[in-house]
């Protein structure tokens, strides 16, 4: 075990979900099948490995779902942690402890966290304005105030992050913002919090963060580097709150601890209370033991929203407190998306885990194997349900189901079910070649498993049921068993000791699967490790037949299809209804005061070293003009060369990345942050007025 095999222990975690609403394929690509793939290798590998996770329960996220639901934060969390837990059971997370934060040992954690930096003196006390809604006499949390992005430009950004690129922000970073209670521009008022000095902590993290170049995933290591660079600001670890930890100091009665401070050091107490159950010493899977070599190896799974607070902020936290180890790895994924559309809670498009157990009972396995088949791992990747049936039925069934049932009916049909040879001893493997095939393939499996390339590794485990069919169709043991029968009897044995290697290969990918085939195979899972000499008694008896797979009929796919373009037009309505709250009345010279002007496009080009904007001149009919717009996400340059547009001419020049920026392109922007020109519809002179 390359880098990762010099430790004595494992902690590994997955993203603490929030218990605001089910879970969709999503979920399970980014956060859960990975770490939970690794986890099952590492057990079969016997090693000392604890897996946890928990329902992350505070924060905006869930009083924002109350409030949607017009019921109470306790009864939100309830719900969905119930549900979500049971998810997971379902489609074999195997976390070795589910917990959640809402718990009284939780809160202790987080508190004692907070008093140990807080004697230390790490926190930078101090009064800062924040925005208060007036109407609803209430400070207000990131996430209740949207605004223009001041990176980007898009215009329905949060005030602790921009969901179109990424950039996280303060709320009074945003441009107009909005309170999404009232609907009102917020009032800013003065309110004391603490914040941790995390520039202070910078040098520290570069130096860390160095050490990971080269063996963390390089989207991973990227982003931390581009956030060191842009340099790292204090950030208040308190909050105007009232659901969430109390802050544990008399003077700050009624604020609550920052939802991203007391949501990792859940993986902590989630540990804490795993060990008192069981009878363990938690410290060992968390704290610095007295030599090195003894610490345990820390690795958190996550989506990529989460990477600058695991790389860190959490990292900030372990090493202020001092007395923890820190990540080893935290291998990030990308996002998935669904028939060519963001995944989305809010419009219904999604495939969610519940839903898809009741209409495909028995088959998660399938799920999971699709669902690694395509995981994020270094760019966003896609579901669709056409994929879904062909990777189904021309991959587990059409190649793995096939060979081993073929082997399993021959093995009845000829032998009884009986594993005998006419010598003594034990049957093992005999074929050099296969031999030698098996070596390899274990050696690649456990590389790709290693550096977290699970797609890699699940190809290559179907390779050894390639490899079996080609064994099969070359020895054609249902001809020789007329003509030669011992060479029917070693083809089908040495085919059952590759079945044998395929089910230990495929249970930390497909946990079901592997525990059929070893049944069939009559064979403990408790007795199968990784990369053992497979070796049947002489006269071992095997259990009959069972099918392993099912074809995916059209029909199925079809219903699915339907049902999410179904489920996308009802949510439509309401969803536009809550796209963005009205703003306040303006006269008609506010208005006015706007011009207006039909323009085209004669330049576009890439602003270097960022993701969204474009650098555009624009003929205005009254002058030629740059502006530096957010779309280079939603328009390739050289498509739009030529496009007419409207643009607002008279806003004051700004400077966006050292470019001077005049004026701003109108552009219409639907619930799911697709942007379209505002464009005339007739063909109209440059300088035509919009009024
Ligand atoms: N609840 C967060 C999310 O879904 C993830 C929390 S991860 C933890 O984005 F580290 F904070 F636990
Ligand atoms: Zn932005």
């Amino acid at each position: 075990m390359s880098q990762l095999n010099k430790f004595k222990r494992y902690t590994i975690t997955s993203a603490l979900p929030y218990a605001n609403g089910p879970l969709h394929i999503g979920h399970l690509a980014g956060a859960y099948l990975p770490a939970d793939i690794f986890v099952r290798y590492l057990r079969l590998k016997k090693k000392d490995v604890v897996y946890i996770c928990g329902s992350d329960e505070h924060g905006a996220a869930i009083t924002i779902k109350a409030k949607k639901e017009d019921t109470t934060p306790q009864a939100i969390i309830d719900k969905y942690h119930s549900q979500i837990k049971k998810s997971f059971e379902e489609f074999g997370i195997s976390f070795d402890f589910y917990h959640r934060t809402s718990s009284a040992i939780h809160h202790d954690l987080s508190q004692e966290f907070f008093l140990n930096l807080y004697e230390k003196d790490e926190f930078i006390e101090k009064y800062s304005d924040q925005y208060f809604d007036e109407d609803y006499q209430q400070f207000l949390a990131d996430r209740y105030i949207t605004g223009t992005c001041p990176n980007c430009g898009y215009g329905n950004a949060y005030g602790d992050q921009c969901e179109n690129c990424g950039t996280s922000l303060n709320p009074t970073d945003l441009i107009n913002p909005i309170s999404t209670l009232s609907g009102k521009p917020p009032v800013l008022k003065p309110t004391k919090h603490w914040y941790l000095p995390l520039d202070k902590y910078q040098p520290w993290l570069e130096k860390w963060i160095d050490t990971k170049e080269g063996e963390w995933k390089v989207n991973v290591f990227g982003q931390c580097k581009s956030w060191l660079k842009s340099g790292l600001q204090p950030r208040s670890m308190t909050r105007d709150l009232d659901w969430g930890i109390d802050v544990p100091l008399d003077e700050a009665k009624g604020k609550k601890l920052y939802v991203w401070m007391d949501a990792p050091i859940g993986y902590i107490s989630a540990t804490k209370q795993w060990a008192l159950d069981n009878g363990r010493d938690w410290k060992l899977y968390w704290k610095k033991q007295e030599k090195e070599e003894d610490d345990t190896c820390l690795i958190h799974f996550i989506g990529k929203d989460n990477i600058v607070f695991h790389c860190i902020i959490f990292p900030a936290i372990l090493h202020a407190h001092g007395e923890y180890v820190l990540p080893q790895n935290v291998p990030a994924n990308e996002f998935l998306n669904l028939e060519g559309e963001k995944l989305s809670t809010s419009r219904n498009h999604a495939v969610w885990l519940h839903e898809y157990l009741e209409e495909f009972p028995g088959k998660q396995d399938e799920l999971r194997y699709v669902l690694t088949s395509i995981l994020p791992e270094t760019s966003d990747s896609e579901f669709t349900w056409k994929d879904y049936q062909a990777r189904v039925n021309n991959e587990l069934v059409a190649i793995l189901g096939n060979f081993v049932n073929r082997v399993m009916i021959l093995m009845h049909k000829f032998f009884d079910g009986k594993v005998e040879s006419a010598g003594h001893g034990n049957i093992k493997l005999n074929d050099d070649s296969i031999n030698t095939d098996l070596g390899r393939f274990y050696d690649e499996l456990e590389r790709s498993l290693e550096t977290y390339k699970f797609r890699q590794g699940l190809q290559t485990v179907m390779e050894i049921a390639r490899l079996g069919n080609r064994y099969l169709t070359e020895k054609e043991p249902w001809k020789t068993i007329k003509t030669n029968p011992d060479d029917a009897r070693l083809a089908l044995h040495n085919s059952l000791i590759l079945i044998g290697h395929l089910a230990s290969c495929l249970q930390p990918f497909l946990p079901v699967t592997a525990a059929k085939i070893l049944d069939m195979l009559n064979w403990p899972a408790e007795q199968i490790g990784f990369e053992e000499a497979m070796v049947f008694d002489n006269g071992h008896q095997l259990n009959p037949a069972a099918l392993l797979f099912e074809k995916v009929e059209d029909e199925v796919i079809a219903f699915q299809m339907e049902k999410l373009a179904a489920k996308k037009l009802a949510a439509l309505p309401a969803q536009s209804a809550t796209l963005v709250p009205a703003k306040e009345d303006i006269n008609y010279e506010a208005f006015a005061a706007m011009d207006i002007r039909i323009g085209t496009i004669t330049a576009a080009e890439k602003v270097a070293k960022t993701k969204k904007l474009l650098k555009l001149t624009i003929d205005t009919g009254i002058d030629e003009r740059t502006v530096v717009s957010g779309i280079a996400e939603h328009y390739e340059p050289e498509a739009i060369i030529g496009k007419k547009v409207s643009i607002l001419v008279n806003l004051e020049p700004r400077e966006i990345k050292g470019i001077a920026s005049q004026g701003m392109i109108l552009m219409a922007e639907d619930g799911d942050g697709k942007l379209t020109f505002v464009s005339p519809d007739d063909d109209l002179h440059n300088g035509s007025v919009v009024r």
